[in-house]
């Protein structure tokens, strides 16, 4: 293979991560990456089954936008499922799924999902849907979830996950965006505290959007059944019971390397979602090199990932990194704790011989809470399990030191986003397990040329803070561009230093070579692992008709990290006094019925007016700093530092 990107690869890393010199296999990897990209991703390249095997690696044509394996072709879920199969992993398990919620278990071997994904895709067809088509799945931890991810994958179409709690403005912004031909949903959810009905959720989120899809497929769940077809629409309601009894297994179909394999929406600053694009071949390369050298889970090796087939952590490791990899996928449909008790997750780790467990650090300071001295470990056989990898959030030192000494296994911090669909910064558990440092998920991963810059684009020194950015191009697997907008992509992500992909996490690489995030320099909320849009809240809180302006900011929060604080200033004539309370109440129910209960938001203050600066932002992260006890920095352009004084005790965090 060629790279036909000579005049623009990245110069080699400054640093010398780990300080582990060139005899370092990671060292030695890294510095391959990024020094002859062909060479490396064309030998990972081998792993997967090409239609069309690529004799180029990187397309670098049309900077900044990037495109991996230009001229190969290949199907995914051929590669997730069929190759196995052929391979003799037939009757292996491909998912075992796990709901303490309904009290359900079932294993699908690859056999029988490959059955099962061969019909759906079958029935989708039927419905006309075709290669580039795109298809919403807005379903819970089910196994159809996963069926439906890899049917389009075998037809070329496009999957676009929505997560089962976000409600219908989310998910009709989604619909919009997407424009799919078909959605398939469930009847409900189900809860810890209640079951959700989903379909009336679908139901008004398809009247508030402008694009209708032609079919809407339903998966009825004995907890909660609902109503299909009963509504007069302009859009066909069947049951998927009903298209499966019907379908003909189909085959697969071959796609560019470069076609989309999904569109995952994520949330910016802006009320507005970004509809992340995966594509084919450079996605099943990265996430299958991922597999064996970041997690050190092959073939046969069972992984547990307990997040949600919503977020991308679930899109690469519960579904396509394992699969990809003919490796075993735990499907959890419930919780660390509560789904009975703070035993769950050894529960599971022993029922199926799970080797690594991943999850967000919130699910161990919850398990933390309800169990600090691991009283409900002592029951299981967790002897299986080697390594706990923990992303999503920042992995603080406390819960980072309760787990490795309740478990005595490595945790591992792993740091990484929904554009990059893969770790940026890990500890490589398969090609080089190193020293692990608390607060610091270790070292750049092969493909990634990590930089720390100050303002001014310059490199900051070894251990100064600054904007971490990417060098261009990145590796194969993160995203080429933003759904139908290269435009957006462009100025939201590489306009701010020229040749870098900007994070949106500030941080610094220490003396030797180790990164350590400290949080996003925008204004994107992270509550709980959970992605969630400051923009979003705000506009569901500004639709009240009472209030005249508002802020959303995400505050220190011991379980979730983050916990979004609202500030709402309310139109003349409307008496706080009276009818504050009351407004609190209805637009913490605003927010959970636009956007989601996951958006967790409870605490809402009335206030007077909001800081601003002279062209009129609002200090959202001067009050952040205020409200988690920080030395706030106040900036010269605030418009009335007065404003900013008057809400200093609101802010400021109780006992
Ligand atoms: N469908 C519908 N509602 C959902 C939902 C879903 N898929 N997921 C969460 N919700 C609801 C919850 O029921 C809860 O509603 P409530 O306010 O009525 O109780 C609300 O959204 C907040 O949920 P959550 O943030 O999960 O908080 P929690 O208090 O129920 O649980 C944790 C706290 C820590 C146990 C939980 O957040 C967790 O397991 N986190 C793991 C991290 C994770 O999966 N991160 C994803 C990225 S890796
Ligand atoms: P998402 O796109 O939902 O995966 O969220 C990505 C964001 O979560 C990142 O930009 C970080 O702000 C945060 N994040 C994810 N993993 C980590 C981690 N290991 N350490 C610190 N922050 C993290």
């Amino acid at each position: 293979m060629s790279n036909d990107a000579r005049g623009t690869a990245a110069e080699p890393a400054t640093t010398d991560p780990a300080n582990t010199g060139t005899t370092s296999p990671w060292a030695q990897a890294h510095a391959r990456s990024l020094a002859d990209p062909d060479g490396f991703w064309g030998e990972a390249a081998r792993a997967i089954d090409w239609v069309t095997e690529p004799t180029r690696t990187l397309d670098a044509s049309n900077p900044p936008l990037y495109r991996w394996f230009p001229d190969g072709v290949l199907n995914t879920c051929f590669n997730a499922l069929d190759r196995h199969v052929a391979a003799g992993r037939g009757e292996q398990a491909a998912i075992h799924y796990d709901s303490p919620v309904t009290g359900t278990r079932r294993t699908l071997t690859y056999a029988a999902l490959l059955d099962d994904v061969s019909r759906f895709a079958g029935a989708l067809a039927g419905l006309g849907v075709e290669k580039g088509d795109r298809v919403v799945i807005y379903m819970p931890m089910i196994p159809e979830a996963v069926v439906a991810m890899l049917a389009c994958a075998r037809l070329g179409a496009i999957h676009s996950v929505v997560f089962g709690g976000f409600a219908p403005a989310e998910l009709a912004a989604r619909l919009e965006d997407a424009e799919p031909k078909v959605v398939v949903s469930a009847s409900c959810g189900i809860e810890p505290s209640r079951t959700v009905a989903y379909k009336p959720y679908l139901d008004g989120a398809l009247d508030r959007s402008a694009h209708k899809p032609e079919s809407v497929i339903v998966l009825q769940r004995d907890q909660l059944r609902a109503d299909v077809g009963v509504r007069d629409t302009d859009w066909e309601e069947m049951e998927w019971t009903d298209v499966m009894a019907d379908a003909e297994p189909t085959g697969c179909v071959d796609v560019a390397a470069t076609d989309p394999l999904y569109i995952l929406y994520t949330s910016g600053t802006t009320g507005r979602p970004k509809g992340i694009v995966r594509d084919n071949g450079g996605h099943a390369v990265a996430l299958r090199w991922s597999m064996e050298n970041i997690f050190d889970v092959g073939p046969g090796d069972v992984l547990f990932t307990a997040s949600d087939v919503g977020w991308v952590v679930g899109h690469s490791y519960i579904v396509y990194g394992p699969l990809l990899t003919g490796a075993t996928t735990v499907l959890y449909e419930g919780k660390p704790v509560g789904t009975p008790d703070a035993g769950a997750f050894w529960r599971v780790v022993e029922d199926y011989g799970v080797k690594a467990l991943f999850t967000a650090p919130t699910a161990f300071r919850a398990i933390k809470k309800e169990d600090a001295t691991g009283e409900y470990r002592h029951g299981h056989d967790i002897s299986s399990l080697r390594t706990l990898f923990l992303a999503g959030e920042r992995l603080d030192p406390d819960t980072y030191e309760w787990a490795s000494s309740q478990l005595g296994i490595p945790v591992i911090d792993n740091w990484w986003q929904t554009e990059t669909g893969w770790p940026i910064v890990a500890n490589l558990r398969g090609l080089e397990p190193m020293p692990i440092k608390a607060g610091s998920p270790t070292v750049p991963v092969p493909g990634y040329d990590v930089r720390v810059l100050d303002e001014t684009g310059q490199q900051c020194d070894p251990g100064n803070e600054g904007a971490i950015c990417l060098r261009l191009p990145m590796p194969p697997g993160t995203l080429p561009t933003l759904w139908r907008d290269d435009e957006r992509y462009v100025d939201g992500y590489l306009s701010v230093f020229d040749g870098y992909y900007l994070t949106g996490d500030g941080g610094l690489i220490d003396e030797d070579g180790y990164v350590f995030v400290m949080g996003r320099t925008d204004d994107v909320l992270n509550v709980a692992g959970h992605r969630l849009s400051t923009g979003s809240l705000e506009a569901a809180i500004a639709g009240h008709p009472d209030v005249a302006e508002c802020a959303v900011i995400g505050v220190a929060d011991a379980l979730k990290g983050q916990a979004p604080r609202g500030l709402v200033v309310l139109k003349a004539g409307v008496d706080a006094a009276t009818d504050g309370e009351r407004i609190r109440t209805e637009l913490v129910q605003r927010v959970r019925e636009e956007v989601g209960a996951v958006a967790a938001l409870k605490q809402i203050d009335v206030v007077t007016a909001l800081p601003k600066t002279r062209s009129g932002k609002i200090l959202r992260k001067t009050m952040r700093e205020i409200a988690d006890g920080k030395d706030a920095v106040v900036p010269g352009t605030i418009e009335d530092v007065s404003v900013l004084d008057g809400l200093r005790d609101v802010l400021r965090p109780h006992p």
